[in-house]
Order: C-alpha cells, then structure tokens, then sequence
C-alpha cells in the first residue's frame, strides 16, 4: 500500500400510519400535525432527510451530536429507557425514519460490540416503541448485508449473507426491528453515499486530488453511487407511501470505486491529478468489502413512479456542474 492509493469506505460517507390512541394504523386525524423523528440528524443522510422535509410535516431531529436541525440532543438509541422517555414527550408521533448507525465500517472489526448495540439492538428498541405508538418505522440499512458474489443486481428477497461486521450488524437491526414491528417495519437498503454534510468518497477524492499529482483507486468492487439529495425524498415517500417489508434504493447504474474517482476529479476540474486503477488486493482494509453489490430497486421505482437519477447526473448535480 503506498500513500497514494486510496479507497472506499462506507463512513468515510402515503399514508401515515396512525397512532396508538386509536391502536391502529391509519391517518391521524386531518388536522393533526404529521411528526415525524428522524434519527441521525446531525449526520451525512439524516441531516439532508430533515432538509427534504414535506410540505405540512413537522420533522424532529435526534441525534448525540449538536447540528441544526437536532432538536432531541444526547439520546442514545441503544438504552431502552430513553428511547421510551423520548417517544412519550414527543407523542403523538406519526413515524420515524431511523438514520443514526454506526458507520466506521473498518474500526467495527475492533469494535463489535458496540457496532452491534448501534446497528443491531437500537434497531429493535426503535421498533418496539413504534410498534406501541402503532406508527411506521423506516430503518435505513445497507448493500453490506450481501457478500457481494453475485453477477446481477440484488433483489429485496435475496439471501443476505453479510462478511464484515458491520454487514452483520446492520442485518440483526434489520431482522430485530422486523420482529418487532412486523407491520409497521419498511427496511431501506442504499449504497456509496455522498451527500452536502459528512465526510465520503467524493470529497476524499477532491481533497487528495488538490494535493497530489497521482492517485490509485480501487476497480475491482462495484456499486451504485448515490447521493443524499436523491436518497432524502425517496425515504420520504417510502415513510408516506410505503408498506412493511424491504426496499433497495440507490442511484441508477453501476460504477467502480475507481469509475466514481475519475468522475468525481473531471467535474471538480482537478483532471491535472493521474488516476490508476488498482484491486482490492493491493489496498486491503481491516473490513471485507462486496465485489459486487449493485441492488436491484424497481420495487421503491414501482411505488414512486421514477427511479433515482443514474449516478453520474446525480454527482453532477451534487458537484453543481450539471
Ligand atoms: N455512508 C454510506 O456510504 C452508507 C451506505 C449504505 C448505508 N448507509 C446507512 O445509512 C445510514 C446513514 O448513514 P450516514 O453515513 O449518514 O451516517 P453518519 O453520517 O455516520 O451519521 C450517523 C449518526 O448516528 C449517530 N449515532 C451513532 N450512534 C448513536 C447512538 N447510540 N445514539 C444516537 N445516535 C447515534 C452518529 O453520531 P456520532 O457521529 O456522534 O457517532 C451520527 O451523527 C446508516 O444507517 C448507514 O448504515 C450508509
């Protein structure tokens, strides 16, 4: 590995439902305020969800850090007790996009506990309170629950079959989470985020880019890049729109950690640096990544009537050179 080289990191990145006075689900009434928490709002996705907020909804942020938009400072989603306490002095609340996670994907391998209490368990308590609130729960996961053998876009339904700890983690919360809020459970699984606040690939790029004459890239893993700006609305709809069950959604298209890289650097006008490709072999990382984990998301198209933009008007967008 030389300094040169670089990588990918995953950090380094309809109708409501009702409430639990009527202990149904369906639409709270007409003029009843829509409020909805959002978890992670101080980080790269939960912030720009608070940002794409809908017209006639009140979004609460949560999030152990201050940032605009965190209302709800120092909840800790892994203690039981105040998740419980934050959803009585929020009631009544109509639904909750769960953004917060641990997402140091390599530093999880020395820290498994702790990426299972996040990842997993949080999940769990999550869905038990939106279980008793009798409100849907959209719980954000990942293309890292897949090993990334496959040759084709994963579906929903696939088997996962995670290989780092991080993947691991992220699927117990999706499975504690769906055991305990059968109904009321929508899992998004997204990929290769990049977005306005946080740090991520696109951003490392520019940065090393404006630093050095060359740079080495990995090319053999493939994704979908996928912007926050596209990510945040389509959450929304699945929250409004959606039922229980698992949706996958990111950018259209597929590209190379590398591809994203060259990209990236041509729009920035940073085309002065060199890219070279290089495997994953020559740069490894304390966390196995999937080869290949393009995810198949004609279901979350199907409900919204449109797909996510395809990745690269997407980065130019994000980039402000479209
Ligand atoms: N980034 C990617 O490329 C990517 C790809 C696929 C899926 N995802 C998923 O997308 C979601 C959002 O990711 P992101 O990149 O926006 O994450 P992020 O920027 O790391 O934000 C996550 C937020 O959760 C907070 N948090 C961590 N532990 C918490 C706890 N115990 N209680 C309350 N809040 C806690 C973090 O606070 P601290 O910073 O203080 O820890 C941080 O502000 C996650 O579910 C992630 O797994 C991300």
């Amino acid at each position: 590995m030389t300094d040169n080289k670089t990588a990918s990191t995953e950090a380094d990145s309809g109708a409501p439902e009702g409430n639990a006075q009527e202990g149904l689900v369906g639409m709270p009434p007409q003029d009843a305020p829509y409020r909805v928490l959002i978890t992670g709002a101080a980080g790269m996705l939960g912030s720009q969800v608070l940002m794409a907020v809908p017209d006639a909804v009140e979004a609460l942020g949560t999030d152990m850090r201050e940032a605009h938009g965190v209302d709800h400072l120092g909840v800790d989603l892994t203690d039981s007790e105040q998740v419980a306490q934050l959803f009585q002095d929020l009631a009544p609340l109509h639904g909750v996009i769960h953004c917060a996670a641990y997402t140091a994907v390599d530093k999880a391998e020395e820290e498994p506990e702790l990426a299972q209490a996040v990842n997993g368990n949080a999940c769990g308590v999550l869905a038990h309170e939106a279980a008793k609130a009798g409100i849907p729960l959209v719980i954000v996961s990942t293309d890292f629950v897949f090993d990334g053998t496959a040759t084709e876009p994963y579906q929903p339904d696939d088997e996962p079959s995670p290989v780092s700890v991080y993947g691991r983690t992220k699927l117990d919360g999706e499975t504690q989470a769906r055991e305990a809020h059968p109904d009321g459970v929508r899992i998004v699984r997204t990929q290769w985020l990049y977005g306005p606040r946080g740090g991520h690939f696109p951003g490392t790029m520019q940065k090393l880019a404006a630093e050095r004459d060359q740079l080495m890239v990995v090319s053999d893993q493939v994704g979908s890049p996928t912007s926050t700006l596209e990510l945040a609305p389509a959450l929304w709809d699945v929250l409004m729109l959606g039922e229980a069950g698992v949706y996958h959604a990111a950018c259209e298209g597929e590209a190379s950690w590398f591809d994203l890289a060259v990209a990236t650097i041509e729009a920035s006008d940073l085309s002065d640096t060199q890219i070279d490709p290089c495997t994953t072999d020559e740069f490894p990382r304390p966390a196995p990544r999937p080869k290949y984990s393009v995810l198949d998301c004609s279901k979350l198209s199907e409900l919204r009537g449109k797909s996510l933009l395809p990745w690269k008007d997407a980065l130019l967008t994000y980039l402000g050179s479209d």
